[in-house]
């Protein structure tokens, strides 16, 4: 609770996936997550709880074939396919070390330390799930990231592969799940209540892909990550507003948070938490404390005590304007351009 107008008092305190947050701005998977001294920096900028940076399937696949190799159980045969994957020094470290920093994190913070899986498959290393949760983990986060290119695939199989992983992870652990949703399902609303009934606890919109780019002079595949814009907020802003009031489930939103502006607007929307990565790394980890003092000055000049009355007051239930979110609002705004421009 902080001040407000000197009398009342406002409530900026969010409950997410169970877990009991002062405030509803998380620090998101990011390189700043990646040692020790970046936990605590950001543990003191006041972030309400921080999800680490993913250790990768293809990371602990890597050191069980080293295991195996060593005890002299196999040939270390698949180094060309894995050589496509960073060595861990070039990009996150290895499964002993997420584990030994998730350990010390949560000892060295007095907030949630959520660690992130990234993975596709169902198999072998969800066990890590089990070592997380050991090491201290509050809960975990999964960003399935699968890109269907072999285009024989179907978006049934796809769906199945996702829900697959979710069920594998939830038999494994007791401590809440979140799933990284990505934007590109056919119905994003029922894949949530499929993730949801798989054993999620929450839902974080919107996994943001890579999407690599072309260098044409020198004719290579790019890959280029750019950090988020305010404009990205607004795909996840619909959903968000669509989905809430529907799921038994924590809802998150990631993407584009620069500012106050973009919490108040996912808080709107029904997130019961908001999560920012690109603003940490523009600006450094104080610019936590920035969007939070814009968060409480917003409220305190619309008179609003706490971040429940804010939550859900402009979704798709409880808009004034519902039509705002349908197809016949497409067409308007497509009409409006023109007009305003001759
Ligand atoms: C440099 C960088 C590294 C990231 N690493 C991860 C990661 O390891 N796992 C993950 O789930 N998301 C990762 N993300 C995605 C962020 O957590 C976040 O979801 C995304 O950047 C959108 O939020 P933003 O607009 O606040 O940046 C990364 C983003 C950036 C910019």
């Amino acid at each position: 609770m902080t001040g407000f107008d000197g009398e009342n008092l406002m409530d900026l305190s969010t409950k997410y996936l169970g877990l009991d947050l002062k405030h509803p701005l998380i620090a998101s998977s990011s390189p700043q997550s990646k040692s020790l001294e970046g936990v605590k920096r950001l543990a003191d900028a006041g972030a309400a709880a921080i999800s680490l940076f993913s250790l990768f399937e293809e990371q602990i696949r890597h050191e069980q074939e080293k295991i195996e190799f060593l005890i002299g159980r196999t040939t270390y045969t698949s180094a060309e396919s894995l050589s496509f994957f960073p060595q861990s020094q070039d990009y996150n470290v290895g499964p002993g070390e997420y584990l030994e920093l998730i350990y010390q994190a949560s000892r060295a913070t007095d907030i949630p330390i959520i660690a992130s899986l990234n993975g596709v498959t169902e198999h072998g290393w969800i066990e890590y799930a089990k070592d997380m949760v050991e090491a201290g983990a509050k809960a975990l986060e999964l960003n399935i990231f699968f890109l269907p290119v072999d285009i024989h695939v179907s978006s049934a199989e796809v769906e199945e592969q996702y829900v697959n992983v979710v069920q594998a992870v939830r038999h494994a652990v007791t401590v809440p799940i979140v799933v990284k949703l990505s934007p590109f399902f056919s119905s994003t609303g029922h894949m949530a209540q499929r993730l949801v009934k798989a054993g999620a606890n929450g839902l974080i919109l919107f996994n943001r892909f890579y999407q690599p780019d072309f260098d044409i002079e020198n004719r290579v595949v790019e890959s280029r990550l750019e950090l988020s814009h305010q404009s990205e907020i607004r795909l996840p802003l619909l959903w968000i507003s669509v989905l809430y009031g529907h799921m038994h489930c924590s809802l998150a939103a990631t993407s584009g948070v620069q500012g106050a502006t973009e919490v108040v607007k996912y808080l709107m929307a029904g997130a019961d938490a908001v999560m920012t990565t690109s603003s940490l790394l523009r600006h450094g980890e104080s610019h936590l404390g920035v969007i939070l003092a814009g968060l409480e000055t917003w409220m305190a000049a619309h008179r609003i005590e706490s971040v429940e009355q804010m939550k859900g007051s402009m979704s798709l239930q409880n808009c004034a304007e519902p039509e705002a979110f349908v197809r016949a609002n497409y067409l308007k705004i497509l009409q409006s351009y023109g007009k305003s421009r001759v």
